[in-house]
């Protein structure tokens, strides 16, 4: 039966952060997967998150199954969390479903989308986290990329995005980052934001929002800011939601799908075709961090406490992003690295060419994506001024 299985290549990303463990150089640097690390280093579990999941397991009475959407409790949440306090007249046309990760979340939604228009058409900016093809187009759904990032000017290519948008016929799909944008950490601006939503609104797309490290890049609020202005605007979206970085929760495969429908009986209806969508796939998703996050979004203590360890990891990786500019900066006098600066969350595709990505990992044991992606999370006081000096003749431009 299997003999037809030839070996497959590791994982673009993940394949990385293996390859990284098993070096033994203990100048070893990791940039490579999207995980936050402390200045030790670690990826540790937050405090909060700790003593929800303690005072969880000291009253948890049983591991019944979970309902096939998710846990109540969690589904509120996640949906205030998302589309704030002001979008509780939202609430009753839209769809709230428990997710196994922001993955599982993209992939309920393609599943979702292709019983409702089976062949559908997705637009997908270009370069975009690598995962979201096979994802989305593993769900049914037909991809059509089209230009967002100017390595040049490490912009957003607002205008080549308009077009794509403007020649799509209703109904088409369109994936958005909300923020951090993964791979190259630039988000449109707030003006580009309004004009991509006027045409999306005019043109009657639906927008995909993927939104997997809600407060690592200003507050949980700003960077949900894109999803909440196309709720006021547009009759229909989804929404793939993670918990894996904001939460720390990685392996627990936390996140939550949203999808706004026009009304209160397509929302339902919507409910009724993921829940068999799942229940042909995994049945229902695992519970143990949904319950945490639970336990912290319904307990405004609980949730302050989040929010604050939340903005302290944002800082600390906004400090780091200064750090390395000012360390580039210092390596190669004349050079501005203020883009560095510039950018929201853990990425920035710092363009440097592939040959030199892998003499940084074979000679100098960094670790980044092979199209140049560093996680900048993974710097710290030790390693950032090697890092900043090794890379700083590396970057293209002057
Ligand atoms: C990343 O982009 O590195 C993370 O989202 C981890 C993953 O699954 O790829």
């Amino acid at each position: 039966m299997f003999a037809t299985l030839e070996q497959l290549p590791p994982d673009p990303i993940l394949g990385l952060g293996a390859a990284f463990r098993e070096d033994p150089s203990p100048d070893k640097v990791d940039l490579s997967v999207g995980v936050y690390k402390d200045r030790a280093g670690n990826t540790p579990v937050m405090t909060v998150v700790k003593e929800a999941e303690q005072a969880l397991i000291a009253s948890q009475a049983t591991k019944v199954y979970l309902p096939a959407a998710g846990s109540p409790g969690f589904r509120e949440g996640i949906f205030k969390l998302v589309m704030g306090e002001q979008a509780a007249g939202l609430r009753l046309r839209t769809a709230v479903l428990q997710a196994a990760g922001g993955c599982g979340a993209l992939r309920l939604g393609a599943e979702l989308v292709q019983r409702a228009q089976p062949g559908a058409t997705l637009l997908l900016g270009d370069p975009t986290w690598p995962n979201h093809g096979p994802l989305l187009s593993g769900g049914g759904l037909q991809l059509l990329r089209h230009p967002y990032y100017d390595p040049a000017t490490r912009s957003v290519v607002l205008q080549p995005v308009l077009d794509a948008l403007s020649v799509a016929s209703p109904g088409t799909l369109v994936l958005l980052q909300a923020s951090c944008h993964n791979p190259t950490g630039v988000d449109p601006t707030r003006e580009q934001w309004e004009q991509i939503l006027a045409v999306i609104t005019a043109r009657r797309l639906v927008p995909f929002f993927d939104i997997a490290y809600q407060g690592l890049g200003d507050d949980p609020d700003t960077d949900a800011w894109p999803i909440r202005e196309a709720a006021r605007q547009v009759p229909e979206m989804l929404v793939a939601v993670s918990s894996s970085k904001n939460f720390g929760l990685y392996r627990e495969r936390t996140g939550a799908l949203l999808v706004l429908a026009e009304d209160r009986d397509r929302a339902s209806a919507i409910e009724s075709h993921a829940n068999k969508a799942a229940r042909a796939m995994y049945s229902m998703p695992p519970a143990h961090g949904a319950l945490i996050v639970e336990r912290i979004l319904t307990d405004p203590q609980r949730e302050t406490a989040w929010r604050s360890e939340l903005a302290s990891m944002c800082a600390h990786i906004r400090g780091l992003r200064s750090k390395l500019a000012e360390g580039i900066m210092a390596a190669r006098p004349g050079y501005d690295a203020s883009w560095i600066t510039r950018q929201r969350g853990m990425f920035s595709l710092l363009g440097i060419a592939r040959d030199d990505v892998n003499t940084l990992r074979e000679q100098h044991h960094i670790y980044m994506g092979y199209d140049s992606r560093a996680n900048l999370a993974g710097l710290n006081e030790d390693n950032l001024p090697r890092v900043a000096g090794l890379v700083a003749p590396l970057l293209p431009g002057n």
